[in-house]
C-alpha cells in the first residue's frame, strides 16, 4: 500500500475529466492537480517546447512526492513521453493515448475511426500508430481543433455558445463524411464540452473520453505495483494552476460538481 498522492498534469482544465473519473473509481486515492493554465494551450506549440514544459511540470510534482504520474493531456503523452519516462525511470508514468486508442477499438464495430485532437497530438501521429498495433486494418481520420481548448480555458462550455457549436461542427463535417462510427476526443479538454460534440455528430457515433480512459490503465499500474492507497479513507485532493485561478476553479467546480475553491492555489512554474 502507497499512501502518497498521485500526479496529474495538464495545460489547465482537461485533465479535470480525468480526475472526476479517478474520484468515481478510486474516491481512497490522494492526487496533486496542476493545470498549466500560464502556458495553455499546448496545442500550438512545437515538440521542443512542450518538452521543456513537460519536465517543468514533473519537477513540480516531483518536488510535492508523487507516487505516480498520470500525464492527463493527449499532447503531452503524444510529444514528451519519451523525454519524462526517460528522466523518471523510477516513476510510474501512464498517459493518456494508449488507454483511449484501446477503448476506440473495443468500441468500432466499422473499423472507420474519428480523432479530434490538438495540432501537435495530429502531427504527431501517435493515435495512428497506437491503433494500427491493435488493429491493422482500422482506418483514422483525424482533425486538428485548435479553436476549442482556447473557448473552454475562458469558459466557454456551453452547447448554445454560438462560436463553440460552429467550430465543433467544422471539426465533426470531415469525421461524419468519412462515416466513422467512433470518436477519440483526443484532448482531455474535450469532455467539457461534449455535450457540444454530441450535438454536431449525432446520437449513434461513439465518443471515447481519453482523461476518464487513462485512469483504468493507471489503478491497474498501482495495483500491479503494490501502490494501492488505503481503501477505507477518503483521498486527499489538492489543485494548482499556474494562472487565471478565478475561471479554473469556476470552470473546473461546475465539471467536478464540488466547489474547489478551498483546495485551489495560484503556483508559479
Ligand atoms: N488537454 C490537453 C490535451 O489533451 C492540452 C490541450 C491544449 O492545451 O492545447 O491535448
Amino acid at each position: 500500500m502507497d499512501d502518497r498522492p498521485i500526479g496529474i498534469f495538464d495545460s489547465g482544465l482537461g485533465g479535470l475529466t480525468a480526475v472526476r473519473a479517478l474520484v468515481a473509481a478510486a474516491p481512497w486515492e490522494s492526487f496533486i492537480y496542476l493545470g498549466d493554465t500560464a502556458h495553455a494551450p499546448y496545442g500550438d506549440r512545437t515538440p521542443p517546447e512542450l518538452a521543456v514544459l513537460a519536465r517543468q511540470n514533473v519537477r513540480f510534482l516531483r518536488e510535492r512526492g508523487v507516487k505516480a504520474l498520470l500525464v492527463a493531456c493527449n499532447t503531452s503523452t503524444a510529444n514528451s513521453m519519451q523525454v519524462m519516462l526517460a528522466d523518471n525511470p523510477d516513476l510510474p508514468i501512464t498517459g493518456v493515448i494508449e488507454p483511449a486508442a484501446g477503448a476506440a477499438v473495443s468500441a468500432t464495430e466499422s473499423g472507420r475511426i474519428g480523432l479530434m485532437a490538438t495540432a501537435a497530438t495530429v502531427a504527431s501521429g501517435a493515435y495512428e500508430r497506437a491503433i494500427r498495433r491493435l488493429d491493422p486494418r482500422a482506418a483514422v481520420t483525424a482533425a486538428a481543433c485548435p479553436k476549442l481548448v482556447p473557448l473552454v480555458e475562458a469558459g466557454r462550455v456551453s452547447p448554445e455558445d454560438p462560436e463553440l457549436a460552429a467550430a465543433v461542427e467544422e471539426y465533426a463535417a470531415p469525421l461524419l463524411a468519412a462515416a466513422v462510427d467512433t470518436v477519440i476526443l483526443g484532448c482531455t479538454h474535450y469532455p467539457i464540452i461534449r455535450a457540444a460534440v454530441r450535438r454536431a455528430v449525432g446520437p449513434d457515433v461513439t465518443l471515447i473520453d481519453s482523461g476518464a480512459a487513462s485512469v483504468g490503465a493507471l489503478l491497474r499500474l498501482l495495483e500491479r505495483r503494490g501502490a494501492l492507497g488505503d481503501t477505507a479513507k477518503t483521498g486527499g485532493r489538492r489543485f494548482y494552476c499556474s494562472a487565471g485561478r478565478d475561471t479554473f476553479v469556476d470552470v473546473g467546480s461546475a465539471f467536478l460538481g464540488w466547489d474547489m475553491s478551498a483546495q485551489t492555489e495560484l503556483t508559479t512554474l
